[in-house]
């Protein structure tokens, strides 16, 4: 009985050595470990042998079955590390390439891209950034900007206005519109800090309108600035320095007289065209189609603060000493986030930005 035991552990550790996979091995455990296996039937059978048998063929059994199960245990071992470190080389996945079919990342609509432009020059020139609502009251959007009572922008046919439900009935500033421009935010910003004050509020803004230049909802960003000894000059700069940033290093600005309630003097802003240089004609000869031959395009409106502005500005705790016309000056613009877009990427229609279409958007990177 011990012999065969011997030859069953001899014959086994072989077999061990030899195997080559773990599944191999566990082959060979249930091969002579297993329920059915000779070796542990050997010892389910001692307590059936002669007396003076047992003790040894239970100990030389036991003593087969723990050499074995050891021996299986360091090699599994073993194999394990080698055979991970081949399912490393043989599997590796480079995580860092791209899904397939790679995806597009997508980018910004045109106009946010133009909008972030336009604030990064603001903010480089020391302006901060405001917003405000779109819903606005009579009174910010057109009184406290001097609007006479008769303006035509405050007609119904031009300016959305919010209606109130039926029961109660607003005082006329008090009524509610979807506001038709960005400044109504001079005198909000001018109500939450005290002079000096530099900043500019993009936003949405609403007018009756619909063609290829206009839609009834689109962007502006007014721009403000109070403080001591302010002049036009200070416009001016500030108006080349943006044409310079957005349109190129070789541009120039020209102011030309213009009315708007809220600014005196006003002006309209030119920048010289950038298609032409400014000259008018192409070096064909041929007639600029961009400026149409003029050498200037139209850009914004802008003006230095009418003092009257100021006298809506109550004095509060938070824009304390509160803004004194005989010690402050202030110059302000306002510019159509879209028509900077047309300009700039020469898009021949002011729908077009709004329609989604993909091949249009695609073309802005
Ligand atoms: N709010 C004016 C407009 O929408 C533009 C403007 C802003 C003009 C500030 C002067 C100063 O046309």
């Amino acid at each position: 009985m011990i012999d065969r035991i011997q030859a069953l552990q001899g014959e086994a550790q072989g077999a061990i050595a030899a195997a080559s996979t773990s599944a191999e091995l566990e082959e060979l455990r249930v091969r002579y470990l297993g329920r059915k296996a000779e070796l542990p039937q050997i010892l389910r059978g001692v307590a059936s042998l002669a007396p003076e048998e047992r003790g040894a063929v239970g100990k030389a059994a036991n003593q087969a079955r723990q050499a074995l199960e050891a021996l299986i245990q360091a090699r599994t071992e073993e194999m394990a590390v080698g055979e991970l470190e081949q399912s490393l080389l043989t599997d590796r996945v480079d995580v860092t390439l791209p899904g397939t079919p790679p995806q597009p990342i997508g980018r910004l609509h045109v106009l946010s891209a133009t909008r972030r432009e336009l604030e990064d020059i603001f903010l480089g020139l020391g302006f901060t950034i405001m917003e405000g609502p779109e819903i606005e009251t009579v009174h910010y959007n057109f009184d406290a900007l001097n609007h006479s009572p008769t303006h035509p922008a405050r007609a119904r046919s031009d300016t959305f206005y919010v209606a109130q439900d039926g029961a109660s009935v607003l005082a006329p500033q008090d009524e509610l519109v979807l506001r038709t421009h960005t400044s109504p935010m001079q005198v909000r910003a001018m109500e939450a800090h005290p002079p000096p004050l530099y900043v500019v509020i993009p936003g949405r803004v609403y007018r009756r309108d619909l063609d290829a230049t206009h839609t009834p909802q689109f962007h502006q960003i007014e721009g403000l600035a109070v403080d001591e000894d302010i002049t036009l000059a200070d416009l001016k700069g500030t108006l080349l320095s943006f044409a310079k940033a957005i349109f190129g290093d070789e541009r120039d600005v020209r102011l030309r007289p213009h009315f708007f309630p809220f600014t005196e003097p006003s002006v309209e802003v030119d920048v010289s065209c950038f298609h032409c240089g400014g000259k008018g004609f192409l070096k064909d000869g041929s007639r600029c189609y961009l400026c149409k031959g003029e050498g200037w395009l139209e850009i914004l409106g802008a003006g230095e603060v009418d003092p009257n502005v100021y006298s809506h500005v109550p004095t509060t705790a938070a824009n304390a000493p509160g803004y004194d016309p005989e010690k402050v000056q202030g110059f302000a613009w306002g510019l159509g986030v879209e028509r900077i877009a047309m300009l700039k990427h020469g898009i021949p229609d002011l729908r077009l930005p709004y329609e989604n279409d993909i091949r249009f958007l695609e073309q802005f990177s």
